[in-house]
């Protein structure tokens, strides 16, 4: 089995390919990343020599690279990662949202339908469903996204279930909730939390605190990604959550009594825009039709990532200096 993971140079596709490589062993994979801000190559550093993994820097949106890139490889899947992830730039700037979520998967679409590819995996978020104030959201649930981002996300979920309809284009939708672990961008809210304390900073929380998620460990969700790979259906929207909500002053508080700080390096600061109170999913579906399940309890899950980064202190560092930047021309191009 061959598969093209796009986005593989950022936070859960590097866990995805990790994965793949250790527990899917004859698989082959071919890392198609962009290597935007958040995209780091060092997230793979241990992997790079590895005969069943390549990497090609490019970017989904763009036609003619992503034909050559389909036509040169004879893909068994596609798994969807790219994307532009954080909701506070798509306050600031919408437009590289729009390219690389909404264009970058229709070109993808198009390339599985003209190179016939069997499975193509599009990884969406929670967030397209909007904020809710009780109970869950389930995948026959409304689209109503809060967020230039979720609204892109949409979009592409839109387009997607449209091309199955058009096309019988062989895709799958999953919607996953918030992910932790290890090699996450220290611009989402738990490794910007463990990286400022360490550091000696407060934390900026937004508004009164009280927003909701539901947290899931990152091996949790990749685990579920082979679920839907391997026994998931086309024109199918899977919810995939971790069963922990929690309000964002309690992560924090979770966060400093597990760095063993004072819970008062805190800074409420002016919230987000717009910003999404609850997000809730009812993820009955994946469990009874594909047997799926978390693994990891949110306390020792919770622990186990303040151990990581902790223990990865230069990871972080270097990307807060900018200079993991510098990592693929060193590497791949012997500058
Ligand atoms: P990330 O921001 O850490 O990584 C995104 C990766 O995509 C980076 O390596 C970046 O270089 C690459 N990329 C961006 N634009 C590209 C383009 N045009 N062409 C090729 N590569 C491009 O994101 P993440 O947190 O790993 O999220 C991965 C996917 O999972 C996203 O689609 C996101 O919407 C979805 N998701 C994330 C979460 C979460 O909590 N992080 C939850 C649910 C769903
Ligand atoms: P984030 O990690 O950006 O994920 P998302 O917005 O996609 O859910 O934020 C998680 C929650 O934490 C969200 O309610 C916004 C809040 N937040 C803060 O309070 N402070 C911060 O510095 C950040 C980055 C987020």
């Amino acid at each position: 089995m061959k598969i093209l993971v796009t986005g593989g140079a950022g936070f859960i596709g590097s866990n995805f390919i990790r994965l793949v490589l250790q527990e899917r062993t004859p698989w082959e994979v071919v890392n198609f990343d962009k290597l935007t801000y958040c995209g780091n190559l060092e997230n793979l550093k241990d992997i790079q020599g590895d005969k069943r993994y390549r990497f090609v820097r490019g970017d989904i949106a763009d036609r003619q690279l992503v034909d050559s890139l389909l036509a040169e490889n004879h893909l068994d899947a596609i798994i969807n990662f790219a994307a532009e992830s954080h909701v506070d730039r798509s306050i600031l700037d919408a437009s590289p949202f729009m390219r690389t979520n909404v264009e970058g998967t229709m070109v993808l679409l198009e390339g599985v339908n003209k190179y016939k590819i069997k499975k193509f995996i599009h990884v969406s978020t929670d967030e397209v469903y909007g904020s809710i104030t009780k109970g869950s959201f389930s995948e026959l649930s409304n689209l109503s996204p809060g967020s230039p981002y979720s609204a892109s996300k949409a979009a592409a979920d839109l387009l997607c279930l449209a091309y199955w309809n058009t096309f019988k284009t062989p895709v799958s939708i999953t919607r996953c909730t918030n992910n932790y672990g290890p090699y996450q961008f220290p611009e989402k809210l738990i490794p910007l939390a463990i990286s400022n304390v360490l550091e000696g900073k407060a934390v900026p929380v937004y508004g009164d605190g009280l927003n909701v998620r539901d947290w899931i460990y990152v091996e949790d969700h990749c685990r579920a990604l082979f679920e839907v790979l391997e026994k998931g259906k086309p024109g199918e929207v899977y919810n995939i959550a971790g069963s922990s909500e929690k309000t964002n002053i309690d992560i924090v508080h979770i966060l400093l009594r597990l760095l063993g700080q004072k819970q008062d390096m805190i800074d409420f600061v002016k919230d987000r825009p717009g910003h999404d109170r609850r997000y809730s999913l009812n993820d009955r579906k994946i469990r009874k039709e594909l047997g799926w399940k978390p693994r990891h309890d949110f306390n020792e899950a919770m622990k186990l990532t303040v151990d990581w980064y902790r223990e990865h202190e230069s990871w972080w560092q270097r990307i807060r200096a900018g200079e993991y930047l510098k990592y693929y021309e060193k590497m791949y191009l012997n500058r």
